[in-house]
């Protein structure tokens, strides 16, 4: 700790009363569209954050400002409600979530700014629930816990942002550390950190540009045809809670002439077990075998679980064969966003030209990429 700065955008909001939190967007190695059907995750957080400034005020209003849309909005706290499609939503979720609970909220300012890309499926909205949560926490002395508060900001985007997610990306902002994956288990929210060593290989982000208008639609689409697909495994088998206790036996048997639901849910049942067996390659530095399973997890999340698009696929098969690369994969819940790349580092300049080339030729748009660090989860900078 200590290393996380106030960014200068901020500086005017901070006076000796103010508190200012940091929480950071997230990658996803792999175990993607796991995370809500109780399986699990290898996430970690990244050099790439929301900041928030909050400081106590007279009286029972919010005054918000966010720097990244030079906008500010007020709110009474008696009139909280979503604000779909706007920023403020996701702060005022969090409020809402600690007035549920009891909390006595009073006024507030808060400042907000981000440089987590937004729409590029890095998680930016979580980093801003995880750091207003953790704000309002110290604020309020509430006493919440981390997981506690990762719950929090889940049920914020749930409520406030419309979208049933898992807890995959609060968990990771709040939970991230330097250095490391965390395999999360998300039924019981237990969970392990593996420190990621790859050697002469490095974790390189393609941005579509594309953002995902359909995902949230889409997504909360993907969540039932699973809820679906459990119902019918569970009238043959009773101890089937989730797609966490299925195998792809069950899922043939019981699902077989239920094509879209039977395509997503043996997508759901492969990927936990890619997940597990791809964690063991990683503990035995089999780097190589890990990448396989990347690819194998976009083939999947673009053919059975249909989350990819055209710019996402384009951007996998560009370097599939590409000796230098040795995973590649469409990340988070899809429609756009980013890919991550496992890739030869001494490589990585060469191809991020030649990319950006075919990428315009092909795709009419141009090419962003990311070398990311993986950093410590939500902190407070300044109390
Ligand atoms: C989004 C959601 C997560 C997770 C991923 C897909 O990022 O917020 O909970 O479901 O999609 O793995």
């Amino acid at each position: 700790m200590g290393e996380y700065k106030i960014p200068g955008q901020l500086q005017e909001f901070v006076t000796d009363n103010t508190i200012v939190v940091r929480s950071p967007g997230r990658i996803n190695l792999i175990g993607e569209h796991t995370d809500y059907n109780e399986g699990f995750v290898l996430p970690a957080a990244i050099d790439k954050a929301v900041y928030v400034t909050i400081e106590k005020i007279e009286g029972a209003k919010l005054y918000l400002h966010s720097i990244d849309f030079n906008e500010s909005a007020e709110v009474e706290l008696a009139d909280i409600k979503p604000v779909f499609g706007h920023w403020s939503t996701y702060i005022l979720g969090v409020v809402d979530q600690f007035l549920q609970k009891g909390q006595t909220v009073p006024g507030f300012k808060l400042g907000i700014y981000g440089n987590v890309p937004l729409g590029a499926g890095l998680s930016s909205s979580a980093a801003i629930e995880c750091a207003v949560a953790f704000a309002l926490n110290e604020l309020l002395q509430s006493g919440f816990s981390r997981k506690e508060l990762a719950l929090i900001a889940q049920a914020a985007e749930h409520k406030y942002a419309g979208v049933k997610c898992g807890i995959m990306d609060q968990f990771a902002s709040l939970f991230g550390k330097k250095d490391h994956v965390i395999r999360l288990d998300c039924r019981s929210l237990e969970y392990e950190y593996f420190p990621l060593e790859l050697g002469e290989y490095e974790i390189v982000l393609f941005d579509t540009m594309v953002k995902h208008t359909l995902a949230s639609s889409e997504y909360n689409i993907r969540r039932s045809q699973c809820e679906e697909g459990v119902m019918l495994i569970g009238q043959n088998y009773p101890s089937v809670h989730s797609l966490r206790d299925a195998t792809v036996e069950m899922v043939n048997e019981c699902i077989g002439e239920f094509e879209t639901a039977h395509r997503r849910c043996k997508f759901v049942v492969e990927e936990n077990i890619r997940l597990q067996e791809g964690c063991t390659d990683l503990l035995n530095g089999n780097v190589e075998a890990f990448g396989k399973k990347m690819f194998a997890t976009h083939e999947g999340l673009s053919k059975e679980y249909e989350v990819s698009c055209k710019e996402l696929d384009y951007l996998v098969s560009y370097v599939k064969n590409n000796p230098d690369v040795i995973g590649a994969r469409m990340m988070g819940g899809g429609f756009g966003g980013c890919t991550i790349n496992i890739i030869q580092k001494d490589a990585v300049e060469g191809l991020v030209s030649k990319l950006t080339e075919a990428y315009a030729q092909n795709m009419g748009r141009e090419l962003k990429y990311y070398l990311v660090s993986i950093e410590d989860g939500t902190t407070i900078i300044k109390s």
